[in-house]
């Protein structure tokens, strides 16, 4: 359910609900104006406090104030913002973020929402943030495990009347915001629940949603356009793989972007089998696709006067005695032939297929996510994603996404002098480098199959990691969503 979130022209303390929270810029002596009325309905009490707990409003400073019947609400939270200067759209969106989450732990349903005068430009941002934060799984809890109560009502104290615009901002905000939460819900789902049929299915609901284009290949498409490196990976699992391609076209389009993502619905390492602990993760390892829907579904919802493609491949990694093995030479969509070296590298041969469709769409960016390489993990940790880029002048216009989205993800080179690890003696191309530099040899792989196109970004997604802890706000588990601002912060600059 879509939070109730409205705005008030209002000081927030003068408001009820059960939580109260207020962004706070770093202040030395003087208490934030908002909390001046209630510093002296306490006798001073607030100053004392916020003295003795050092609380001065630095980022990523937070206090709960249990308020016992002296103020607004049951509970005053006052979350830190740092320095005046530094603050825009990522700051705002994990403020409110903060603000619903904790509202949630706190087991309360109303939250009045304080943000700085200086900040109130920022409603967007502020809506995204109040629905990513508020973002919890709990389709399979049944019973008392269900939570009893949940954030619904936010009201967003601000000083203006709040105009069409003002509710067109919230609106937008709140629809990306689902469409990301819509993404997370995907990668959350249990491989016994989504299998690639399944994901494809998400994806065809969401172009029905927005009445967008859509092509779902199955199996015997996928064989008939000689995908080859798709049907290997999917060979082992009784589920079929699937391929899907989504398409927003307005009527003025000035640039075509599109974006690929890797969908395996569950990854067991197939004949190459992953041991045993952590495996149940790799439910996650369909991350890059429901990024790629959720995308589209935020894509629709704003209209931006860009083309935007979308294409998913779905399969399952399974050992079986029709899978794929080590040893084997498999025939790709580009033509190249590929010696399978290990069948847990999986992310790359579906990709390689999927890039090599991608290509003919004549792209002006092209843009891949997957869960892909363990070593980006161990390299960049579970809270940023590592990304590569085809040329400095791509990488530069990714960079700036990245920074206007506050996601966390850090370049990565495109080492010429490892690219000799993949040479094969059998193939056109080894698929797996040695043990060192995983990340950087699995993107080396991908680019021999991006043919002409120029404008290539590739992004290793940070594993099972969530939105939440990219964003440095949280620390619930789960999964992913992580890339989609970004992606959706280089549709808004392409349409600029
Ligand atoms: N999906 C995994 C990569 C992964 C693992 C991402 C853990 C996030 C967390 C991928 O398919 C894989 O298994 N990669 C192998 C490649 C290796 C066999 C060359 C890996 O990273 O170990
Ligand atoms: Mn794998
Ligand atoms: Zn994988």
């Amino acid at each position: 359910m879509p939070l109730r979130i409205t705005c008030r022209a209002a000081e927030p303390l003068d408001l009820r609900a059960d939580v109260t929270a207020l962004g706070v810029f770093v202040f030395t002596r003087e208490l934030p104006a908002p909390l001046k009325p209630l510093d002296a309905l306490l006798g001073g009490g607030l100053t004392k406090l916020l003295a003795k707990e050092e609380f001065t409003g630095k980022k990523d400073q937070s206090l709960s104030i249990p308020m016992l019947g002296r103020g607004p609400s049951e509970r005053l939270v006052l979350i830190g913002l740092g320095e005046k200067t530094a603050v825009g759209d990522g700051d705002v969106r994990a403020l409110a973020a903060k603000a619903a989450r904790l509202t949630n732990v706190d087991r309360s349903a109303h939250l009045v929402l304080g943000i700085p005068i200086e900040l109130q430009e920022h409603l967007r941002a502020a809506a995204e943030g109040l629905e990513l934060g508020a973002y919890r799984f709990t389709k399979y809890l049944t019973g008392d495990r269900r939570p009893k109560t949940e954030l619904d009502e936010v009201t967003v104290a601000i000083a203006h009347k709040p105009g069409a615009k003002t509710k067109r901002a919230i609106e937008l905000g709140q629809r990306v915001a689902l469409a990301i939460n819509q993404a997370r819900d995907l990668s959350n789902e249990p491989g016994n629940a989504l299998p690639p049929e399944g994901l494809a299915a998400a994806a065809q609901a969401v172009a029905k949603e927005h009445d967008l284009k859509i092509h779902v290949f199955d199996h015997k498409e996928i064989l008939r356009r000689g995908m080859k490196l798709i049907d290997a990976v999917g060979r082992g699992s009784v589920h079929e793989p699937r391929f899907v391609h989504i398409e927003y076209v307005p009527k003025k389009a000035k640039k075509r972007l599109v974006f690929v993502g890797k969908g395996i619905t569950f990854d067991s390492g197939g004949v190459s089998i992953k041991p045993a602990a952590g495996m149940g993760e790799m439910k996650h390892d369909m991350s890059g696709a429901a990024n790629v829907i959720g995308l589209m579904d935020a894509v629709a919802v704003l209209q931006p006067e860009v083309e935007v493609h979308g294409i998913v491949a779905c399969a399952e990694n399974m050992p079986d005695g029709n899978a794929y093995r080590p040893g084997d030479v498999w025939g790709s969509l580009d033509g190249k032939t590929v010696e399978i070296i290990n069948t847990d590298a999986e992310g790359r041969l579906l990709l390689a297929d999927a890039l090599a469709y991608a290509r003919t769409l004549a792209p002006d960016l092209l843009v891949d996510n997957a869960t892909l390489t363990g070593a980006c993990v161990v390299a960049l940790g579970t809270t940023c994603s590592g990304y590569y880029a085809s040329n400095d002048a791509t990488a530069e216009l990714f960079r700036r996404a990245v920074k206007a989205s506050g996601e966390q993800m850090w370049q990565l080179p495109l080492l010429e002098d490892l690219r000799e690890q993949l040479k094969s003696e059998v193939a056109d191309i080894k698929q797996t480098g040695d043990r060192f530099g995983g990340s950087i040899t699995a993107a080396l792989f991908l680019r021999e199959f991006i043919g002409e196109a120029k404008h290539w970004v590739h992004v290793d997604i940070a594993g099972p990691a969530s939105t939440e802890r990219l964003l440095g706000w949280a620390q619930s588990k789960g999964a992913t969503g992580h890339g989609v601002l970004t992606f959706l912060a280089l549709v808004e600059q392409a349409a600029e």
